[in-house]
């Protein structure tokens, strides 16, 4: 009997119709359906403490040889980090800006005190090939850094670039020396304190 009275094409003014009710049945539905999606969603907003932990990687300095780099891989990136000899700081010290591409100073690429340790993200900034170079054996181009195999850009020994196509210098990522002979990539020294 009600439902004839809703189903009625002329309700009275303000009466409430089965469409009505449908509407608020449906609108109630669609807020407890959105909550229930919305939970995972926002949830993923708050990293959790292990994807944290992977967001800094601490490297031992000590195994690296002068003149050579490894590879260690941050949040997806290759990382080189480079022990340089003190001839690779003269060159990447003594290069007027005026050579440079993208110019920037020896000193401004590296940590004050550990000039020997330069850390970048290996990846080239023309189209993102990884450079080769950590090994001595690797070419390393006539600047003495890094060669990309892709296009032939050429970086020096403070992974600045020195022939294109790649139009800017290595990235440099941030980290900070936890001690002498240990760096933690992902957070930068004012970061650390
Ligand atoms: S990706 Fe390195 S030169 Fe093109």
């Amino acid at each position: 009997m009600t439902d004839l009275i809703l189903d009625s094409p002329h309700p009275k003014k303000n009466e409430p119709t089965r469409r009505d009710f449908l509407l608020l049945t449906a609108g109630a539905v669609g807020a407890v359906g959105t909550a229930y999606f919305a939970w995972p969603f926002i949830d993923s907003m708050n990293p959790a403490a292990d994807i944290l932990a992977q967001s800094t990687v601490d490297v031992d300095l000590k195994p690296i040889p002068a003149g050579q780099a490894i590879t260690v891989v941050w949040r997806g990136k290759p990382i080189f980090v480079r022990h340089r000899t003190a001839e690779e700081i003269k060159a990447a010290e003594q290069t007027p800006m005026g050579d440079l591409l993208d110019p920037a100073t020896d000193q401004s690429r590296v940590k004050k005190g550990h000039s020997e340790w330069l850390i970048v993200v290996g990846i080239c900034s023309h189209l993102g090939c990884i450079p080769t170079g950590n090994k001595p054996t690797q070419d390393r181009g006539k600047y003495g850094g890094w060669s990309c195999p892709c296009h032939g850009s050429l970086y020096d020994t403070s992974g600045r670039v020195r022939r294109g196509p790649a139009p800017l210098n290595l990235s440099l990522p941030p980290y900070t020396f936890l001690t002498e002979s240990t760096i933690r990539i992902g957070v930068d020294e004012a970061a650390h304190g």
